[in-house]
Formats: structure tokens, C-alpha cells, sequence
């Protein structure tokens, strides 16, 4: 694949196998592409909370927030819910702020799980506190993004931004979920 291919393979899926699993060793080995990724002042102070059992799995969901703009939606069903999770988590003995080396890390994390045919979403939207009540993740660690992964099962289609200018993301009839992306022309001054 090239990194073309790779990076367009790699779009945000919201519905999973969910009995499709994802082994531990995989997720390890997906947190490794993070840790050799950029980091600012090479202070490095992400940590990383994996899920991969469904007990866990069932503590995170119910704290993450799906798909704003797919307004009749309320996230994935019992059966198309996420195999897995890594939540990222900034360490503030390390440092106070951590953007926007979690941002990076996602993508590397992304971008792995996508090369070994896998998928995934980055979720901002999650009740952060309660979140953390169910991991019992301490204090010092700031909870800064839960990376949904798993199988695909949705078809996620990347589109030209059209004339109205609307970036919102739309699912049609058949289930296809829409990615209006702005051209190069628009984005390169
Ligand atoms: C920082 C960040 C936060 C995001 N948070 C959420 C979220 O809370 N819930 C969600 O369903 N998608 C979330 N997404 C996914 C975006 O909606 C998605 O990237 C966007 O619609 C473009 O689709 P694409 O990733 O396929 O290009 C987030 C993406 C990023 C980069």
C-alpha cells in the first residue's frame, strides 16, 4: 500500500465486528508506532490505558460521544460496538500540556491499525471524570482521546466538498457514510 493508499484507507469507522477481536499484542504493538512518533521536546509524557476484553470494553463505551453530526444516531449497536480501545492519557508529572502530541500519536496508531486491516475513530467527545471512575486511572493522568478499533463494518467514502460548502459528514440509504474533504486549491494559500 502506498502511503496514499494507506492514508485514504484510513478514515474514521464508527461500526465494527464486534466479536472479530483484537488481540492485546496487537494494540502493544500499535502503542509502539506512538511511542517512536514525534513528540514536543521529546518530553514523550503520553501513557496509554488498552482494552481488548468486553467487560472493559463495555465500561468505556457508554462514556464516548458518537458522531455529532449524524443527528437521529446514537453510536454503534450491541454487535457493531468497538473490539478495542487505547485511551490516551497525558502524564502531567511529565508536563502540564500535552497537544498536539496526542493528535500525532492517534495518527500513528491509526495509520498501523489501518495497515494491518483494522479501523478505527478518534473520540474527543467522552465524559472524561467518569471515564475515569470506571478505569480507576489515577489522577496525575489526564484523559486526552479514546481510539476506538476494530474490523470495519461500514463503507466510508471520501467526497469533494461541494458548492455549499458543507463539511458535514452524511450517511445514504445504502448505509455508505460520506467524508466531504476541501480541495487542495482551497486549503494551500
Ligand atoms: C481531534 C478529533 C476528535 C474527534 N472526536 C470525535 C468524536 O468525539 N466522536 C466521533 O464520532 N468522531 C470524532 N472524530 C472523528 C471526526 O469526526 C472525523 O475525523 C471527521 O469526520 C473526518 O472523517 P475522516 O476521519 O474519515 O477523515 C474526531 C476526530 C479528531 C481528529
Amino acid at each position: 500500500m502506498t502511503m496514499r493508499d494507506l492514508v485514504l484507507k484510513n478514515r474514521s469507522y464508527r461500526r465494527f465486528h464486534q466479536d472479530a477481536p483484537v488481540e492485546m499484542e496487537t494494540l502493544r504493538g500499535l502503542v509502539d508506532l506512538a511511542r517512536l512518533s514525534a513528540s514536543g521536546g521529546n518530553h514523550q509524557p503520553l501513557k496509554y490505558f488498552l482494552s481488548c476484553d468486553p467487560e472493559t470494553n463495555a465500561a468505556i463505551f457508554p462514556q464516548l460521544g458518537w458522531a455529532a453530526y449524524l443527528k437521529d444516531w446514537p453510536g454503534p449497536a450491541e454487535g457493531e460496538r468497538p473490539a478495542a480501545y487505547i485511551v490516551i492519557l497525558g502524564d502531567r508529572g511529565i508536563r502540564e500540556s500535552f497537544s498536539p502530541d496526542h493528535g500525532i500519536a492517534a495518527q500513528s496508531i491509526l495509520l498501523g491499525a489501518t495497515e494491518a486491516g483494522l479501523g478505527g475513530c478518534i473520540i474527543a467527545t467522552v465524559r472524561k471524570e467518569r471515564l475515569r471512575q470506571a478505569l480507576s486511572i489515577p489522577e496525575p493522568y489526564e484523559i486526552l482521546l479514546v481510539l476506538a478499533l476494530g474490523t470495519p463494518k461500514e463503507m466510508v467514502q471520501v467526497e469533494a466538498v461541494g458548492p455549499d460548502g458543507d463539511i458535514r459528514y452524511w450517511r445514504d440509504e445504502q448505509g455508505v457514510h460520506h467524508v466531504p474533504k476541501r480541495s487542495l486549491e482551497e486549503i494551500i494559500l
